[in-house]
């Protein structure tokens, strides 16, 4: 069993699509086996994005993530660090394929609705930033 983090980012939880996005990793056999709705402040989001700190885009990508409240998730399941990263479709909503959460829902590179970790090593960082061992059901 692997686990990996899913964030509903702020424009996904503003327009309506907590069930949606949910829905989705439960209908493909995902377990949710921790959740939270948080707001983020600028330094907190900072923090969980520390990798990205030297990039164009993390100014901006910051603000919009303490922008408004978050859904966090912890997901279980076999291979489920790919599995939702399938499910998510590609950064981009423009180059997502057919029926990913992104490229339905998602509207520009930065507002695409959902993270989720990318390796085991961040999995386990990005769970470890969010929830603490008793927050996570069995
Ligand atoms: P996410 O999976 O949350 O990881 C980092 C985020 O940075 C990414 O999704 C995008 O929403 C955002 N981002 C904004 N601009 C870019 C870019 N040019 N390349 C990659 N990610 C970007």
């Amino acid at each position: 069993m692997e686990r990996t983090l899913s964030i509903i980012k702020p424009d996904g939880v503003a327009r309506g699509l907590i069930g949606e996005v949910i829905r989705r990793f439960e209908s493909n056999g995902i377990r949710i086996a921790a959740m939270k709705m948080l707001q983020m402040t600028k330094a907190q989001a900072e923090g969980f994005y520390a990798v990205h700190r030297e990039r164009p885009f993390f100014d901006s990508l910051t603000r919009f993530m303490s922008s408004g409240p978050v859904v966090v998730m912890v997901l279980e399941g076999e291979n489920v660090i790919e599995k939702n990263r399938t499910l998510m479709g590609a950064t981009d909503p423009r180059q997502a394929a057919e029926g990913t959460i992104r490229r339905d829902f998602g509207t520009e590179i930065e507002k695409n609705v959902v993270h989720g970790s990318d390796a085991p090593e961040t999995a386990a960082f990005e769970i470890g930033y969010f929830f603490n061992r008793f927050e996570m059901m069995a």
